[in-house]
């Protein structure tokens, strides 16, 4: 006849044994298992008497849930242990040195670029960006640069086709903005322009940002006011402006705009060569010309614009003294820009 009792000496000395769940479940398949040996006690029922067929079922019973019971303890006690070696392998010394990897930070020509966006959208402008591949029209012709006029050759003009060129100024957005919105108007029109020309100051391709407000009374006036606000926000507050008159064929009058010193106050340094003052951007009053080229009533409606070289802006502001320096992507010289 079937010993329980070397059973349950068999079961606690293996139990007593496993150490991992592999083992546990090795040792469930051995004895609790439809095929185990604790369930193989049922089986042996048909030996015994019949009177006592209830006493060994309840008997079989109670050997089941003491060898179920134990086994549950010992399973807890070894997900515990899982989970304890889990956290050792897991655990992360604070006091390592770190790996640090260095943040990046915005190229020196972006982050002036969002501050003028900024200073200009304060001003209540909104954004247009154009094609960098434009036409003669948009470049040239209809801002009243005129085939065979001389003025043409103020930009060293890079051609694709006989017609299609690099845009040698953003100003090519004040046509495309006048010829899908309605005054009033005001635009910045931020991007690259390209022009046949390379030396210290000076890249075959660099930046700009035209502005263009067009609307009823407009004048010089609200030029000089606008770009007051803007180099007193881009330099210093004791900054101002001064208009020196001079020719773009797409504005009438036109001018110079420069900013008093901010490195000496006006009084005169190697920044400003002595004179006080230095030249950071051209504008004027929108030449009728371009109104009426665009569908716009001169009559009723002026306008101003102005073109912001942003390299010269950033080299102004940051006392960069050659235009290579914006475009050779010198991780040492970027460093020093960090916000
Ligand atoms: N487009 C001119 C340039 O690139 C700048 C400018 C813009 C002048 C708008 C007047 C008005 O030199």
């Amino acid at each position: 006849m079937f010993n329980a009792d070397e059973l349950k000496k068999l079961f606690l000395s293996d139990l007593n044994n496993v150490e991992s769940e592999n083992q546990l479940s090795e040792f469930w398949k051995k004895f609790l298992s439809k095929q185990g040996a604790v369930q193989g006690l049922m089986a042996n029922i048909k030996n015994v008497a019949k009177e006592e067929k209830k006493s060994y079922g309840q008997f079989v019973n109670d050997v089941k849930n003491w060898a179920q019971k134990l086994y549950e303890e010992k399973k807890a006690e070894i997900e515990k242990a899982a989970l304890n070696a889990r956290y050792d392998l897991e655990t992360v010394d604070v006091t390592m040195p770190v790996d640090i990897q260095t943040p990046g930070n915005l190229h020196p020509l972006t982050t002036v670029k969002y501050e003028m966006i900024n200073v200009f959208a304060g001003m209540g402008f909104e954004i247009f960006e154009g094609p960098e591949i434009e036409d003669d029209d948009h470049n040239f012709t209809r801002l009243n640069v005129l085939k065979d006029h001389p003025s043409r050759d103020m930009q060293d003009t890079f051609w694709l086709t006989e017609d299609l060129l690099l845009r040698t100024h953003t100003s090519p957005g004040q046509i495309r903005v006048m010829d899908a919105e309605k005054p009033p108007i005001k635009v910045l029109v931020p991007g690259k322009v390209f022009r046949s020309d390379s030396d210290a100051t000076h890249s075959p391709m660099f930046s700009q940002m035209e502005g263009l407000v067009v609307d009823k009374h407009i004048t010089l006036c609200d030029l000089q006011g606008m770009l007051d606000e803007f180099v007193k926000n881009m330099f210093s507050d004791a900054a101002k402006t001064r208009l020196r008159p001079s020719y773009f064929p797409f504005t009438e009058p036109s001018v110079e705009v420069d900013v008093s010193c901010f490195k000496c106050g006006g009084k005169g340094c190697s920044l400003c060569k002595g004179t006080g003052w230095i030249e950071v951007l051209g504008g004027g009053v929108v030449n009728n010309k371009v109104l009426e080229n665009c569908g716009i009533d001169s009559t009723k409606y002026s306008g101003l614009a102005f073109g912001i070289g942003i390299e010269r802006i950033t080299m102004l502001k940051y006392g960069i003294n050659h235009m290579g320096k914006m475009f050779e992507n010198d991780i040492e010289f970027l460093k020093q820009f960090k916000a």
